[in-house]
């Protein structure tokens, strides 16, 4: 007792046991459930991905369709939830709409407070959950555009119908949502649906260790993801890339920034606190990024611009002895746009994507009945020392 390990930021330090996701960060090796990343963005679906992760088994056809039915059930919110966009400001950001519309979910549900809910109620939660989520996020871009808010068509499957609420009104440009673009997005949900005990991941372990509701947990993971050293990195790569092209396309003036000390500028979308050698997922997705933008026929000069860093940075003594390479964000918003999406949606997007893992994480830390996380510190304030009036200070 009295004893403190001290480890700022979790660099080394395991805060609990997992049996989700494996992560080799020298190897670049992820697998979910012990399937390989490669695989599953290769030949899954993200509802078969999601049903995997929460439940940890492939759905035989029986299990999927049932999943997949009871989900398109759910997909409905209630009305009285769309006030709550009438109160956004126009402009405010995705990021925050969505945080508060989830942890608002739970108000909608009083059920879900309930503490010791069966096994039966809190799957429905999840179920719950997972529909909603869609609906909100595409209304958060309608209401970006001051668009009518589309609903939800059951016989659509979960990322068609999410695709349609999103861009049906733009049907001519996606010609009754082309395959490709389905295909696209499922891909890329897939690839961002764990990763094992990261910023977000953690802070919906540690919200939902206070045996808080599964909405508020999963409301505080949002928050977390928020930031662009996470999930906000999407944005602030696509950023950083128009920015550069505005500049003139300079990368050398650019990646010199990055290595400046004193400049506070970071190569967005380079480094990763567990992966030294290679992003497993970045490889997957300047694939498929580079096929997508082929088959729609998409030129995007920010697309050169990105190769063009990756190569100079790649054989640049600063970024090979600190091992940073590109991430999972680094050309997940270059595809995002091609798909359509604004630059600001491309981190709801993340969480959308993350939503099953984090399930997963809060069902484990439940299951495993862990108890409430609480870090210790080292106190470095001062000594005892007596109040003075105001008067004397
Ligand atoms: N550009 C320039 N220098 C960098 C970068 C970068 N992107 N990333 C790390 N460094 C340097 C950093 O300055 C430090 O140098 P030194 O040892 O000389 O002080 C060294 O590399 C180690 O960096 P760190 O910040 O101590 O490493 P970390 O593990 O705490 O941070 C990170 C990891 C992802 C926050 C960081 O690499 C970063 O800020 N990257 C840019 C933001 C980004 O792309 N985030 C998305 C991560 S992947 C998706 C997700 O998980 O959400």
């Amino acid at each position: 007792t009295g004893y403190i390990t001290l480890d700022i930021g979790y660099k080394n330090t395991g805060a609990t046991k997992s049996a989700i996701t494996f992560l080799d960060g020298e190897l670049g090796i992820l697998k979910y459930r012990g399937y390989p990343i490669e695989q599953l963005a290769e030949k899954s679906t993200f509802i078969e991905v999601a049903y995997l992760l929460i439940y940890g088994e492939l759905p035989t056809a029986d299990q999927l369709n049932d999943f997949q039915k009871l989900i398109s059930r759910h997909t409905l919110v209630h009305e009285d939830m769309k006030k709550f966009f009438d109160g956004f400001p126009r402009g405010s950001h995705p990021m925050g709409q969505l945080s508060s519309l989830i942890g608002a979910l739970a108000a909608f549900n009083p059920e879900s407070l309930k503490q010791g809910q069966s096994t039966e109620e809190v799957n429905l939660e999840i179920v719950k959950l997972i529909a909603k989520m869609s609906t909100l996020v595409s209304w958060i871009y309608k209401k970006s555009l001051d668009h009518p808010f589309i609903y939800p068509q059951n016989k659509y499957d979960y990322v068609t119908n999410f695709m349609y609420m999103t861009f049906a009104e733009r049907t001519e440009e996606f010609t009754g949502i082309d395959p490709v673009v389905i295909d696209a997005m499922n891909k890329l949900l897939i690839l961002h649906a764990d990763h094992e005990q990261n910023c977000s991941a953690s802070t919906v372990r540690i919200v939902g260790s206070s045996d808080a509701n599964l909405y508020a947990s999963i409301s505080a993971g949002i928050s977390a993801l928020w930031g662009p050293l996470h999930g906000g990195a999407n944005q602030a790569v696509i950023e950083m890339l128009e920015k550069i092209k505005e500049d003139g396309g300079d990368t050398d003036k650019w990646i010199a920034k990055a290595k400046d000390k004193n400049d506070p500028f970071r190569l967005m979308g380079f480094g990763h606190r567990v992966y030294k050698n290679f992003d497993p997922r970045a490889k997957i997705i300047k694939k498929a990024c580079d096929d997508i933008l082929e088959k729609l026929g998409v030129q995007d000069e920010v697309l050169e611009i990105a190769k063009r860093l990756e190569e100079v940075a790649l054989k640049d003594p600063y970024f090979v002895e600190r091992k940073l390479y590109p991430n999972v964000d680094f050309y997940s918003g270059i595809i995002y746009r091609a798909l359509g999406f604004p630059t600001e949606m491309f981190t709801v997007l993340f969480a959308l994507g993350r939503l099953p893992g984090w399930i997963a994480q809060w069902k484990e830390m439940k299951a495993n009945k862990e108890p409430i996380g609480r870090p210790r510190q080292v106190y470095t304030g001062k000594t005892t020392r007596d109040y003075v009036a105001t008067a004397d200070r």
